[in-house]
């Protein structure tokens, strides 16, 4: 009789956006005359900028032609696009990171969930805590995490590294050495930044002990500050040590298009052996290549136009990210992130745990937020907004919690 990977028995469920759904639905029905407003998705709201659609439209045309019609594309991405990230997203910045080290993908969800298939099962994780709940969850799936103590929260094989107001929320380097360290900067979802002396900090601790460094930029396109790095790369030693996911998906909203990369420099090797030539034959194997026309639309956000316009939407969403900071501190509020990052994590009021607070906030204001415990033991006390909604709605938003 077949079985079942029982890893996925390990998993507990996956309450947080459903438990969020069913009480807004309920409200609602409860009181069809409210207008709520949901700033809790990280999901964009703005349309595609109009060099993308622009170049969308004419691949398309492409594909309805023998002549310029594309089948299969390559195993590790169109040769167009993989030039154009090597050249704006690293070499610009002064990076070293050759176009066949980028492996373009059909989103960071994917490659973060995946990229944890070519390491041994005997490999510690150490993750951030609160954390994006897929690092951890693909690794239970794998059956690396060990047992699941529901008082915790916390699996026993995995390395939790707290990240709160104590630390700002940077993590420490844990106490015991992992082999596997799974970073969010800008993150994903305490809008928490760091330096790139304290991102060299962990490139030197990962190149010490023999770690990998699972670097997500995903938010990188909201950094505002000099001081912070847009890429892992920009630090010494990190092509021994570091892969980087990127998504195509905050910055230049690809989240229904689909599009991202990874990266794996070639030095980065343990007893000869490249992690390159591993994702590579991992990517050959299950992967058959984001579409044409979606690797077209991803050229076109390095175009001149493209670039002008992603760089607007990108501040038409930190815009409504400041206000939600400014509008929250003048009521009061401890607030966090909203500098260098969409998302705000604000300090629940008085002794109000985080799911206290979603439900006051639904009844008293009508808003819908992502309470911070679901994303770990240690969001416990706070709250998430994000700037990605309209700029109507987040002002309307901020007004009634102001007169809360
Ligand atoms: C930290 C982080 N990584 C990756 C993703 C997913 O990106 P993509 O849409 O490219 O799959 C998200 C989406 O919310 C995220 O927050």
């Amino acid at each position: 009789m077949f079985k079942i990977n029982e890893n996925y028995l390990k998993l507990p469920g996956s309450y947080l956006f459903s438990t969020i759904g069913k009480k807004v639905a309920a409200f609602g029905q409860e009181h069809p005359e409210k207008e709520i407003i949901r700033l809790g998705i990280g999901d964009v709201t703005q349309p595609l900028a109009p060099a993308i659609i622009d170049a969308l439209h004419s691949a398309v045309d492409e594909m309805a032609d023998a002549k310029t019609f594309h089948g299969y594309a390559p195993d590790l991405g169109y040769e167009f696009l993989r030039s154009a990230i090597a050249a704006n997203d690293f070499a610009a910045r002064g990076c070293e990171v050759a176009a066949d080290e980028i492996f373009v993908s059909d989103g960071a969800k994917c490659d973060s969930g995946n990229i944890q298939e070519i390491f041994s099962l005997d490999n510690r994780i150490a993750v951030c805590d609160p954390v994006y709940p897929v690092y951890v969850d693909s690794n239970v799936m794998a059956g690396r995490t060990g047992t699941y103590d529901p008082a915790t929260e916390r699996w026993s094989d995995v390395i939790y590294m707290p990240c709160t107001e104590a630390n700002q929320f940077a993590p420490d380097f844990p106490k015991e050495t992992p082999d596997l360290i799974y970073l969010c900067f800008p993150n994903n979802p305490t809008g928490a930044a760091i330096t790139k002396d304290q991102l060299q900090g962990w490139v030197d601790y990962a190149n010490r002990v023999g770690a990998v460094i699972l670097f997500d930029a995903a938010y990188e396109a909201y950094i505002s500050e000099e001081a912070i790095p847009h890429s892992i790369y920009e630090c010494e030693g990190a092509r021994t040590c570091a892969i980087e996911l990127r998504s195509f998906s905050k910055n230049a909203g690809f989240t229904g298009t689909r599009l991202g990369y990874t990266v794996i420099p070639k030095d980065l090797q343990v007893n000869g052996v490249r992690l390159h030539a591993l994702w590579a034959r991992r990517h050959g194997t299950k992967y058959n290549g984001a579409p044409y026309i979606v690797q077209k639309a991803g050229e076109a956000v390095y175009s001149e136009a493209g670039k002008a316009q992603v760089t607007e939407q990108v501040a038409y969403y930190m815009k409504n990210a400041q206000t939600i900071k400014s509008g929250l501190q003048a009521a009061g509020y401890t607030v966090y992130g909203g500098v260098n990052s969409p998302y705000v994590w604000l300090k629940t009021p008085g002794k109000m745990t985080s799911w206290e607070f979603f439900d006051y906030l639904l009844e008293k204001a009508n808003v819908v937020g992502t309470p911070g415990s679901g994303f770990g033991p240690s969001g416990e006390g706070y709250f998430r907004l994000t700037g990605f909604g309209t700029y109507e709605n987040t002002v309307a938003a901020l007004e009634r919690i102001k007169a809360l």
